[in-house]
């Protein structure tokens, strides 16, 4: 659905362009000046500077030909060439009509939509989650809810790490404990038993044991590390664990993703490509790209015009293994190879510390002719840190895990609730999806609202708040909005035509014309802030117009038919936005 921003710079841009200048000019925007406009055009110093005219006179101009439109009220120059435009009731009525009954809430498809893959949770097996690998999640899953949503193909991917040095620590202290264990047997070769003989706790309990053995002992180290080269050379009963390893850690995953109204479309992993690499290597070499360097193969990837040092793509060490860069790449083939349509575009929502990482990579993809380097996308996020500025650790002094962490959440959500007013007949269980979605939306909100490549303090007392900028919060505008109009629904009132004339009516219709820019701009940007900021706009503007006009009390039919559709058009876009952020709106709080 056409917005009234989008109309008018269609408009104003023909009217550029029918004086010779560029239509790009004519861009409208909400005007930063509410008291003087609805919105404003500031082309006219732009287009005058590059045709050597006269600003004033051009902006005239174009307000004369902008004043005859059917939606424009008023257009006036204002001090070196802005363009102030008034809309009029009707078209802001009508306009409220239109979002209230699309199926997009006002927004529109993206005009380049393509086919995307979006990499993101990256969690490794067997070592837990981390705020680091929450973050991913967050913002991977809400780019995969909005980028569907305007249009592009998505395919999402875990893409877990379940290739490195921890699978050899889990398979030597494995041994330890059950040497007897018919993995071991070299000689033995299947078939193994379906039942894993390990469970998620063993597998949280065995690797730091591991880890912390081989960090004290280089031996212990060098025969994890042993268990790995063999592990990828193919040893079978080594693969069957590995199989039992992944299969009981996705299982955990899953319930933790989950909480977060976080999913994949693909559970897939570096240990799957492993049949690609050894064709992958030969194609580097055959294609003159890499070159041996102390016993290691290596694919340069280093420019004239770079400003930083850019290390060269570690193919195959010199112990004969491959690591993260070549698991990367072999991942790029297989997407490339296996899925239809074939991905146009892949985002990699990751850590920004693993930026050099990236950039590595895609060089060699490009190089190889995988796919052009400007196609794939390193969307980088700042750390999660403590009130004392470094990134976020418990008490005890280790990374926070995800369980803990939404238990805490869990629990703080519980105490807002208990000094909220909720529904008397409110029972137990309802009240605990209540407290999971308050949870859920403190934590996806408050990681949302910032811009992704910022830091930002964790602080759970604030996120679970329902004041201030925080997902309860909006999640409770939704709430209230849908309660004004289930109450007047029970009076037998129903929401019917919009006319708009108040100015609280004015504003909340300016702002929910914004969802669309906002949406691809969002996209455009892969910041989710932009659509957080929006839809916190829209809870306000609402506010606003709540406290100033009766909604269901009011006692003329005509206004309160109108006033409840406009409520039901803010509910449908606020439930649609949160919906896009992964947050859920419960009928009742
Ligand atoms: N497992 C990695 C980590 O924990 C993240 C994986 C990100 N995705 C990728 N294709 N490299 O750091």
């Amino acid at each position: 659905m056409t917005s009234l921003a989008k109309e008018l710079s269609a408009a104003a841009g023909a009217a550029f362009d029918a004086m010779g200048l560029e239509a790009r000019f004519g861009e409208v925007r909400r005007s930063d000046k509410p008291e003087l406009a609805d919105f404003q055009c500031n082309g006219a110093m732009a287009a005058a500077k590059a045709a050597a005219k006269n600003p004033r006179e051009i902006a005239g101009e174009i307000a004369a030909k902008l004043k005859e439109h059917a939606s424009v009220l008023s257009a006036e120059v204002a001090g070196p060439g802005f363009i102030n435009l008034r809309v009029s009731d009707a078209a802001l009525s009508a306009r409220a009509e239109n979002v209230r009954g699309d199926a997009m809430a006002g927004a529109e498809k993206a005009p380049d939509a393509a086919v995307t893959v979006i990499d993101f949770g990256g969690a490794n097996v067997a070592k837990p989650m981390h705020v680091g690998h929450l973050r991913s999640a967050v913002i991977g899953d809400t780019l995969q809810r909005l980028l569907r949503f305007l249009g592009d193909e998505v395919t999402s991917d875990v893409h877990l790490g379940d290739w490195g040095l921890q699978m050899g620590h889990l398979v030597t202290e494995l041994q330890d404990e059950q040497p007897d264990l018919i993995y071991f047997d070299a000689a033995y070769t299947g078939p193994y038993p379906a039942e894993p003989p390990v469970t998620i706790d063993d597998l949280g309990r065995l690797y730091p044991q591991a880890s912390g053995k081989a960090k004290a002992d280089e031996a212990r180290n060098e025969r994890s590390q042993r268990a790995v080269a063999e592990m990828q050379a193919g040893r079978a009963g080594y693969r069957a664990l590995l199989r039992h390893f992944i299969d009981v850690s996705v299982e955990a995953l899953k319930a933790d993703y989950g909480f977060l109204n976080v999913s994949f479309d693909l559970w897939k992993g570096e240990s799957d490509v492993d049949g690609l690499i050894p064709g992958l290597v030969e194609r580097f070499k055959a294609a003159g790209l890499a070159e041996l360097s102390d016993g290691a193969w290596i694919v340069p990837v280093a420019r004239e015009s770079d400003k930083k040092e850019m290390p060269p793509v570690m193919l195959v060490n010199s112990r004969g293994g491959t690591g993260y860069h070549t698991t990367d790449l072999a991942t790029i083939l297989d997407r490339m190879d296996t899925l239809t349509p074939t991905p146009e575009r892949m985002l990699y929502v990751v850590d920004q510390r693993q930026a050099l990482h990236f950039e590595q990579v895609f060089r060699a993809a490009d190089k190889l002719g995988l796919i052009a380097e400007d196609k794939l996308e390193h969307i980088g996020f700042g750390t999660v840190n403590g009130p004392d500025g470094k990134p976020f650790k418990t008490r005890e002094g280790g990374v926070l895990r995800l369980a803990d962490l939404q238990a805490m959440a869990m629990e703080e959500a519980d105490k807002k609730l208990s000094a909220a007013n909720l529904p008397a007949d409110m029972g137990a269980e309802e009240r605990f999806n209540v407290a999971k979605k308050v949870a859920v939306a403190a934590l996806r909100f408050s990681d949302l609202m910032n811009t992704r490549t910022t830091n930002y303090v964790f602080d759970l007392d604030r996120f679970t708040s329902f004041e201030g900028k925080t997902g309860p919060y909006l999640m409770y505008a939704a709430v209230r909005v849908k309660s004004v109009l289930r109450k007047a629904a029970e009076n037998g009132h129903a929401p019917g035509k919009v006319m708009v004339t108040e100015d609280t009516e004015r504003a909340l219709v300016l702002q929910l014309d914004g969802f669309g820019a906002a949406l691809l701009g969002a996209r455009e940007k892969r910041m989710p802030h932009i659509l957080c900021e929006h839809l916190y706009g829209l809870a306000q503007a609402f506010s606003s117009f709540y406290a100033a006009l009766p909604i269901a009390s009011e006692t003329d039919a005509e206004k309160r038919a109108s006033r409840l559709a406009l409520a039901d058009a803010v509910r449908h876009q606020l439930e649609t936005g949160l919906e896009l952020l992964g947050i859920d709106v419960p009928a009742r709080m």
